[in-house]
This record gives C-alpha cells, structure tokens and sequence, in this order.
C-alpha cells in the first residue's frame, strides 16, 4: 500500500487551530521542522486528537513535524526516521499540489539535512537519481491521505504560494500495519 485517502471531520477546525499553534518563527522557515514538544504541542487540539482516537492511531505516534515550501521539486528520496507510515494534513496552499511515487532498481545515497529544523529524530534522508527512477503513481496532496514513506517518492508544489503540511509520523509496529491494511 502506498498511500489512502482520509476523511477528517474536522478538518477545517484543526487546519486553522494546528496552524494557530506554530510559532511565528518556525511558520517561516522553508523544510522539516520539529517543534519543540511537537507531539504535546499538536494533540493538545482535541479535534485532531480525537480523529486521531477514531482512526485507533493516537497511541502508535511517533512524532509531528510541520513541513512548508514555496514553490518546489524535492529530490525523489525515502524518509528515514522509524516510521514507515505518515499521516499528512494539508494545512495552507495545498491547491494543486501532489505527491509522485516511483520505482526503481537502486539503492538511495545517503544525504544530511543540513536545512532542516530539530531533526534529531530525522538526522539523514536518502535520495535517488532520477534517471534511475521510473514514475508510477500521482497522488494528489489536497486532502489528509496516509503515505508509505519508505517508497522512493517526491512532492511538488507547483505554485509560489506557501505550502504547509502537518506530517504525523506513524510507529512502524504490527498494530499500524494492521489498521492501515484496513483502510483498505
Ligand atoms: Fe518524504
């Protein structure tokens, strides 16, 4: 499984609140951060916390990072970290933006995230070169969808409006993979 799709019915509610609760400073700055107390932070709204309940996954959360662009490609990559699985939310300019998946026969190269915020837990990411890389599936990233991030994959924002997303990475245990096997 790659990825699927997720309703959330309070989206707007815990859009506009999860946004409210990144400090200035951080909202700013372009890559993946990980605020501070970030998981306290985040499930501290109770409209997230509580689809967060009605999904079975608040008790297999690892971390919560908040990831913002501008208009961008990133590199085609797998995340590193322990997760397997991520739980994305698209808080602001996600219009037209998405997600690509590809295959490939070659192993990533390892990369640091020199740019990056507190990535203590995500310290490297390893990308692919795209010619050895074949696309394989579009998934558009407007809507709250579950990712299989250890797939080699690329976002992109087409457009010069800022792009923010709240990534809640997933314990990679039997449990999740048993609830995200449901999902389907
Ligand atoms: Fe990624």
């Amino acid at each position: 499984m790659k990825y699927h799709n997720i309703v959330l019915p309070s989206l707007s509610l815990i859009q506009e609140k999860v946004q409210r609760a990144i400090p200035i400073k951080y909202d700013i700055f372009p890559g993946l951060t990980y605020l501070p107390n970030n998981k306290e932070l985040f499930l501290s709204i109770p409209e997230l916390s509580s689809a967060l309940v009605s999904l079975g996954l608040l008790d297999y959360i690892d971390c919560i990072a908040v990831n913002t662009f501008w208009k961008t490609t990133s590199p085609i990559h797998r995340d590193s970290g322990y997760s397997k699985y991520s739980l994305n939310i698209p808080l602001c300019g996600y219009k037209g933006t998405y997600l690509e998946y590809f295959t490939t026969d070659v192993e990533p190269i390892k990369k640091s995230t020199a740019s990056f915020v507190n990535t203590e837990l995500d310290p490297i990411y390893y990308d692919y070169p795209i010619e050895s890389c074949i696309l394989d599936t579009i998934v558009p990233t407007d809507c709250p969808v579950i990712i299989n991030i250890k797939q080699p994959h690329r976002f992109i924002n087409p457009h010069s409006e800022k792009r923010s997303i709240l990534l809640i990475r997933l314990r990679d245990c039997p449990e999740v993979d048993t609830i995200v096997a449901n999902l389907e």
